[in-house]
């Protein structure tokens, strides 16, 4: 029994390139290269090259990149009608995971080991997941669906498909930052559920509805909702000391805060909350930042003796809501980013492929008899 690890802890699974996670200084990077420089310097679909190729693309090679992603946004009428069949009352994660699967029915991509077919995957998965996200927001309510449009960025007509209107140059640019800081985060729940189904040589498109399946759960993408439920919950400054001392006396655990690998604030919640008051500062602020700030510096006066501290989904929700978008709409929007990483891993997985089949322990019973129905 010595040798069983719960959940895997520990355990590497992979040997990979794509990312880099020190949790005790708080330093995450992509390829190499620090997240906090990308944020400042680069865009959702420049770092989506990093990591899918392993270098920053020339200026060709990016206008290529950026160009085919923009023509390829479209999406076929049937996958609409899908997506029209669905019950509104479904969550859009489910939405997306069946849209993805059926979209790999159009596009039959069995050479996984193909360069063209991994590239022309690559494109039309990070192109159409956010039409598909947009279509269902807009399908669920009675609304028709927004054609993408190509001369907008990936964050502009993203925001632009959900509302009709295109935003304002301050919001498109914090909305990309946002993509980058959710694109990759090493070996996770969803990467490692979409390498085992890479291992099995499906093809991407089945990779990355797993991937999104896995990414459903409220124990891995669905914390930021509940953060947004905690604040309001609150509801005033004055409120949180009495919450947050009530919560560590009936040991709860306080959302938004603490990480399994960070053992100071996440590198992306540093980034987020700038973020968050770059965007209140031209929209107006949230009432439920001045509660989350309070809630943070509490919580560390209580908890950072246990090093639990602010965690990626503490300032996104904020954040998100802000824009307008819809709370059950935060993880299908992490998944339109999170998508790059999880098909960098795949790529690396075929490369070098041993279909993954890890040890049980069994704990059954052996040869035991088999007694007919009308004996039991
Ligand atoms: N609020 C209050 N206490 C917390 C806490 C939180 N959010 N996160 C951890 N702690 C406490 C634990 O109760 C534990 O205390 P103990 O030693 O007295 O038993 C100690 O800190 C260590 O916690 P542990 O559960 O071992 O941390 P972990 O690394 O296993 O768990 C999480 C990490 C993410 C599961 C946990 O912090 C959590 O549930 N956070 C809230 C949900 C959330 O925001 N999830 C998104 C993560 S990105």
């Amino acid at each position: 029994m010595t040798d069983f690890s719960p959940g895997l802890a520990g355990i590497p699974a992979a040997r990979s390139k794509v990312s880099y996670l020190d949790g005790s200084k708080g330093l995450l990077e992509y390829r190499g290269i620090p997240l906090d420089i990308l944020a400042q310097k680069s865009h959702f679909i420049e770092t989506a090259y990093l990591l899918l190729f392993g270098n920053l693309p020339s200026a060709s090679q990016l206008e290529k990149f950026d160009h085919d992603i923009r023509m390829h946004r479209r999406i076929k009428y049937r996958i609409v009608d899908l997506i029209k069949c669905l019950p509104e009352s479904g969550h859009p994660m489910d939405a997306l995971q069946a849209s993805v699967a059926a979209l790999g029915m159009f596009y039959p991509a069995k050479d996984v080991l193909d360069p063209e077919i991994q590239y022309l995957s690559a494109v039309r998965l990070i192109a159409k997941l956010p039409t598909m996200i947009a279509a269902y927001a807009r399908l669920r309510r009675g609304d028709d669906h927004v054609q993408p449009r190509d001369d907008l960025s990936f964050a502009e007509n993203f925001l632009y498909m959900l509302t009709e209107k295109v935003p304002d140059k301050v919001m498109s640019d914090i909305f990309d930052t946002c993509l980058i800081l959710h694109t990759e985060h090493t070996m996770n729940a969803s990467t490692f559920s979409g390498l085992v189904t890479a291992s099995t040589l499906s093809d991407p498109y089945t990779v990355v509805s797993s991937a999104i399946g896995t990414l459903m759960g409220p124990l891995h993408g669905g914390a930021n909702e509940q953060v947004l439920t905690m604040l309001s919950e609150i509801g005033t400054v004055d409120k949180v000391r009495p919450y947050i001392e009530a919560k560590v006396r009936a040991k709860e655990k306080i959302m938004g805060l603490g990480h399994r690998v960070y053992k100071v604030k996440d590198p992306r919640a540093i980034i987020l909350q700038e973020l968050a008051k770059r965007l209140f500062e031209h929209l107006g602020t949230s009432p439920l930042y001045e509660i989350a700030v309070e809630v943070e510096k509490v919580g560390e006066e209580f908890l950072s003796d246990k090093k639990v501290y602010a965690n990626v989904d503490f300032y996104s929700g904020i954040l998100y809501q802000k824009m307008g978008i819809e709370t059950d709409f935060f993880t299908p929007i992490f998944a339109m980013a999170r998508v790059t990483g999880w098909l960098a891993h795949a790529f690396e997985q075929v490369k070098d492929n041993h279909i993954f089949r890890p040890r049980e322990i069994y704990e059954g019973e052996h040869g035991r008899p088999y007694i007919s129905i009308s004996d039991r």
